[in-house]
């Protein structure tokens, strides 16, 4: 049996608190369904935002994908426009962007196309959209009233309009309107996406603008670039003409050189052809060496004018057949000196100098005029002492006959490092095996 009290049992004040008490337990439960079902109401209601809000982000999304792929400009803010209308319901949206050369903003766009028309270009020139950029905050007119300022926005049928002033990176970049066809407060919603489209607005400008600068810059170096091509070109030409000029030059003072050298040797029949021979021996010797053309020219010149100072010997020495007096030798040493000073007189005998100078001293330091040795001695000048001697030892004399080559090679190389430099001598044997034409005899 249970120890609950039946209420037929109960007293009446029992009964009255037992009722109490259900009427308690009873409106207790009733406010919480109450507020159950309120929360189930916030719920829906937070639910259908929620939808709402992804919604937006959504066609945000897309649209900033369809932004960020877009490189035009007016394309560019067609797109920009097209979530303020739909997500907005606005009536319209313009971005007027700032031309930083012109410091003023420039023509609208975002038209689809279209120009601007005089009331926008007056709109544009607004003491509002310059007092907007000043301040650079946004402008939010709910209702438009009759305004001097925004004229041109009410002849444009706006009753409500946002001003965004559009900066990126710290730059300002432009303006942007959207309007409302009648009276509008934007939500916090609304100001949410208008904030967003702004940023992306003044972000896709600044991209632009860097673009074009970027193309502006390209197209400026590229025409540098030809222009430095074409210069370098021109230059190439100029040395190519130059340089051959310049070899013509050199080829026809070095036949006007033999000539004269060749006028000279005259003098003394029997000495016939010597220059051409002891320049081309030497030239021989210098290719041995691993010598440049251009060191080569000067060597066949100094080569070809080393005796030019014979000119000056009187014919009774110079032309006497047998053997001289210590007189008459000291006289013929003189050639050497007066080769050099002949040669001093012309600047571009200079590099000849040299040869003509010491071609007669000897690498153990007993030759003429200065007994200078070894490296002393000009390698061109070394060069020709041993070309020179080859030659007067296989020509024929009025008192002798020309030794044979092979002889002439063989006292050549016993006098390598007394008389001669051995490393020209063994250039100049190397040079004889490999061209037999070298030698007078072919023996
Ligand atoms: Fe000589």
């Amino acid at each position: 049996m249970s120890d609950a009290p039946r209420p037929e049992t109960l007293s009446l004040e029992q009964q009255l608190a037992y009722a109490r008490d259900l009427r308690r337990v009873y409106d207790l439960e009733r406010a919480r369904r109450r507020e159950l079902e309120e929360a189930n109401r916030a719920l829906a209601a937070a639910n259908a935002e929620l939808d709402r809000r992804l919604y937006d982000l959504m066609a945000a999304q897309e649209w900033i994908l369809a932004v960020n792929s877009s490189r035009e400009l007016p394309a560019l803010m067609d797109l920009l426009a097209e979530p303020l209308l739909v997500l907005l319901h606005a009536q319209e949206s313009v971005v007027f962007p700032w031309d930083p050369a012109a410091r003023q903003l420039g023509h609208a766009l975002g038209l689809g196309g279209r120009p601007e028309t005089p009331l926008l270009a007056a709109l544009r020139a607004s003491p509002f959209s310059a007092g907007v950029l000043a301040a650079g905050q946004p402008r939010e007119i709910a209702a438009l009233e009759a305004d001097p300022d925004l004229d041109a926005a009410r002849q444009l049928g706006w009753r409500a309009l946002v001003a965004l002033p559009l900066v990126a990176r710290d730059e300002r970049v432009g303006l942007l309107y959207v309007a409302w066809s009648a009276p509008h407060t934007p939500d916090e919603r609304e100001r949410m996406l208008l904030d967003l489209v702004a940023q992306h607005a003044a972000v896709s400008l600044a991209n632009a603008r860097l673009l074009a600068e970027s193309a502006a810059r390209a197209e400026a170096l590229q025409r540098a670039e030809q222009q430095q091509l074409a210069y370098a070109r021109d230059l190439r030409r100029a040395f190519e003409r130059e340089r051959a000029r310049r070899s013509e030059v050199q080829a026809a003072y070095l036949a006007t050189v033999k000539v004269l050298a060749a006028a000279m040797e005259t003098r003394d029949p029997y000495t016939g052809g010597h220059v051409e021979r002891v320049a081309a021996y030497a030239v021989a010797i210098g290719r041995e060496l691993g010598w440049e053309s251009e060191r080569l020219a000067t060597l066949e010149m100094g080569a070809a004018l080393h005796d030019v100072g014979k000119i000056g010997i009187e014919d009774r020495v110079l032309r006497k057949p047998g053997r001289l007096e210590d007189e008459e030798w000291s006289q013929m040493r003189q050639h050497a000196r007066m080769g050099a000073r002949l040669l001093e007189q012309v600047p571009f005998l200079w590099a000849s100098v040299g040869c003509a100078l010491r071609h007669h001293e000897r690498f153990d330091g007993r030759g003429y005029p200065d007994g200078l040795r070894g490296a002393e001695i000009p390698l061109e000048a070394r060069v020709v002492a041993v070309a020179d001697t080859f030659d007067a030892m296989t020509t024929d004399r009025p008192y002798r006959r020309g030794l044979p080559a092979s002889v002439a090679l063989a006292e050549i190389e016993r006098c390598a490092g007394s008389q001669f430099d051995p490393e020209v001598v063994a250039a100049f044997l190397r040079a004889v095996r490999a061209d037999p034409t070298l030698r007078p005899d072919g023996a």
